[in-house]
C-alpha cells in the first residue's frame, strides 16, 4: 500500500520530465493562465476521466465533478464553477456528461439506504419520479438502468439552461452551447445524445417537454 501510494510522487516526477522534453517552457506557460474552451460537468467516479478520455490537457478543460454529475440549483460549489466558467473565463461549451455503469444512479434506482448520501441521491430520486412511466416501461433491468443515466442528463442539462448564469449569458449574445453527453465505460466511448442548446428559444422548446 505504501509503495503504490509513494508511487504517486514517482509518476508526477516523470510526467514533469516528460513535458519538460516536449517543451522546455511548458510550465511557465500555464502558468501564466487559462482560457479552457470547455466546463465538463461529470461523475466522480474514477473511471470517468474528463481530460484522458477527451484527449485533452492541462489549460483546454474546466472541471466540476459531484456523484451521478448532477446540476443542483442551490449546490453553491456547481453555481460558482459555472459563474466563474461562463462569466469569466466565458468557454463556449459545457459539456454535461453522465456514464452508463453509474453508481449513484444505480443507488438512486436500488432504493436503498445508504445514510448521508442519501440526501444526494433524492435529487436523481426526483429525476425517476418525473420519468418513472417510460423507465417503469423497461423490463429489461440493464436497458431501464441505461436509459435513466440518459434522462438523468437530460434533466441536468435541462436544470442548467434554466439558471440565471446560463440565461444572462444567452440574452447577452454570448456564444455558449450546452451539451448532454454518456460515457460507456464498458467500452470507453463517449455518446452525444443528440441535444445541443445554445440560445434561449432552443430552451423554451425544451421546456415544452416538460
Ligand atoms: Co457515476
Amino acid at each position: 500500500m505504501g509503495t503504490k501510494y509513494h508511487q504517486l510522487f514517482h509518476n508526477n516526477q516523470k510526467w514533469v520530465q516528460k513535458k519538460l522534453q516536449e517543451d522546455v517552457h511548458y510550465f511557465q506557460k500555464l502558468a501564466k493562465g487559462q482560457s479552457p474552451e470547455y466546463l465538463w460537468i461529470g461523475c466522480s467516479d474514477s473511471r470517468v476521466p474528463a481530460n484522458e478520455i477527451t484527449g485533452t490537457q492541462p489549460g483546454e478543460m474546466f472541471v466540476h465533478r459531484n456523484i451521478a454529475n448532477m446540476v443542483v440549483k442551490n449546490d453553491m460549489n456547481l453555481l460558482s464553477v459555472l459563474s466563474y466558467a461562463v462569466e469569466v473565463l466565458k468557454v463556449k461549451h459545457i459539456i454535461v456528461c453522465g456514464h452508463y455503469g453509474c453508481g449513484g444512479v444505480l443507488a438512486a434506482m436500488s432504493k436503498k439506504k445508504y445514510g448521508l448520501i442519501d440526501n444526494w441521491l433524492s435529487h436523481i430520486d426526483a429525476v425517476y419520479k418525473i420519468h418513472h412511466n417510460e423507465l417503469d416501461a423497461i423490463e429489461d433491468q440493464e436497458a431501464r438502468f441505461r436509459r435513466f443515466v440518459e434522462l438523468n442528463v437530460t434533466e441536468q442539462v435541462n436544470g442548467l439552461c434554466r439558471t440565471s448564469i446560463v440565461q444572462n449569458a444567452w440574452k447577452a449574445g454570448q456564444d455558449l452551447q450546452v451539451h448532454g453527453w454518456a460515457y460507456d465505460i464498458h467500452d470507453g466511448l463517449l455518446h452525444d445524445l443528440g441535444f445541443t442548446f445554445s440560445k434561449m428559444e432552443e430552451q423554451v422548446v425544451l421546456n415544452q417537454f416538460e
